[in-house]
């Protein structure tokens, strides 16, 4: 799976680095080749020499070695790898990435590479909180930084929450995802997300409480694996994911002209929590309070994007998805949505608030499509999302 590709492994200094010997191990066992960099902290906490027997390579760690810099530049060092892997990523090493230091050999070598850097995060989970470590992941993502985890759970420093390092294996499988042949190259997918907002005069609309988590993390899974994303969202709390085409829109009929343009595509995936209704003859001008006098509004309904996409007879894309948030009867009615839009799969979730679905950053789905029902796991918004990228991928052939 990764034969022939090479890896710069930079470890940095926190206790996750123990986790970097089964990490090489697992590179190797895939057939990369990992040529490992040590930050001077880290070898506080491993040691050069299993790294390096682990790794079959010897392991850089001085910027001023006249040895290694005869053998190979820190310069070339830096180039002759296929990715600049990170791990773990200590708030360190990222506020220096993020401003670009050059204060020992990793972080010369991270400034100097042109090959694809991605980095595992790993810290105090207040430290990864920390406004500071926030904004530095924020310009590296930026910079186009693929960033895998960190991970929620116990921490060698006694705390619970996000800021464990990724386990070797889900990292090894983002280095596969971006290193090895993307399934979705050269295919291009529409996904809607976010609520709409449906205005009632200039300051005041009907709107939901629709985050557009998932939808974000559909459109970002989707780009890792190749496709190129027309992302169309709502005014959603999630930002939009970096590498897509992005439209923003505010009302259903703005969000379904906007998905009309983006056609054709190979897959659409309407993610998003179009009102239902709208307002009809929004005021131009702000409605104004008058005692007693409590205004009507009138409602038309929306055109259902799902619907027509699903039927159009020139231009439908291979695949619709469509998604059924309800609070009751869920598969009996999301089995009947898919027959009546006429969509290819319905990803049905429970939003009932006792779930805590609806804004939180899990899921719990059920993929209907013309096989039947298949009942997913509760897990991660992020996880939902790579797992349907991945099956939208194996149809997309
Ligand atoms: O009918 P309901 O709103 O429950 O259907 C949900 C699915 O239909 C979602 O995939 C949503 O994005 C899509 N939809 C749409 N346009 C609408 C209403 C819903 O695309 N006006």
């Amino acid at each position: 799976m990764l034969s022939g590709k090479r890896i710069l492994l930079i470890i940095g200094g926190g206790i996750a680095a123990y986790k970097c010997l089964d990490l090489i191990r697992r590179l190797r066992e895939r057939g990369a080749k990992v040529t490992p960099v040590m930050t001077q902290a880290a070898s506080e906490f491993v040691t050069p020499l299993s790294v390096s027997a682990l790794a079959g390579e010897k392991v850089y760690s001085d910027i001023f070695d006249l040895t290694d810099e005869a053998e190979m530049g820190h310069i070339q060092l830096s180039r002759v790898a296929d990715l600049v892997l990170v791990a773990p990523a200590t708030a360190d090493l990222m506020a220096k990435m993020a401003q670009g230091l050059a204060s020992d050999l990793a972080t010369t070598l991270l400034l100097a590479t042109d090959t694809p850097v991605m980095i595992a995060p790993a810290m105090n989970v207040r430290m990864w909180e920390h406004a500071a470590t926030q904004r530095n992941l924020a310009m590296l993502r930026g910079d186009d930084v693929a960033v895998v985890g960190p991970n929620d759970g116990d921490m060698a420093c006694g705390e619970f929450g996000p800021g464990r390092m990724a386990e070797p294996l889900e990292i090894v499988d983002e280095v596969i995802a971006a290193l090895g042949d993307k399934p979705l190259k050269g295919k291009r997918i529409v996904v809607t997300s976010g609520p709409t907002h449906e205005p009632i005069d200039p300051v005041r609309y009907i709107a939901n409480r629709s985050s557009g988590a998932q939808g974000t993390a559909i459109a970002a899974a989707l780009v890792s694996l190749g496709a190129e994303v027309v992302f169309v969202t709502g005014p959603a709390d999630a930002a939009p994911p970096h590498g897509v085409e992005l439209v923003q829109v505010e009302t259903a009929v703005e969000m379904r002209a906007a998905v009309l343009a983006a056609l054709p595509t190979d897959a659409a995936v309407f993610a998003a929590a179009v009102a239902d209704w709208r307002v009809v003859g929004a005021s131009q001008s702000k409605i104004k309070k008058k005692a007693g006098a409590l205004p009507t509004l009138e409602f038309a309904e929306n055109p259902d994007i799902l619907a027509e996409v699903s039927q159009l007879i020139d231009g439908r894309p291979d695949l619709v998805v469509g998604f059924a948030a309800e609070t009751d009867d869920v598969l009996e009615n999301a089995t009947a949505k898919r027959k009546r839009k006429a969509c290819d799969w319905i990803v049905a979730n429970d939003v009932s608030p006792a779930t805590g679905i609806m804004g939180g950053s899990e899921n719990a789905v059920t993929l209907i499509s013309e096989a039947g029902a298949e009942v997913w796991p509760r897990m991660g918004k992020d996880a939902v999302a790579r797992q349907l990228a991945a099956r939208i991928s194996e149809v997309l052939v």
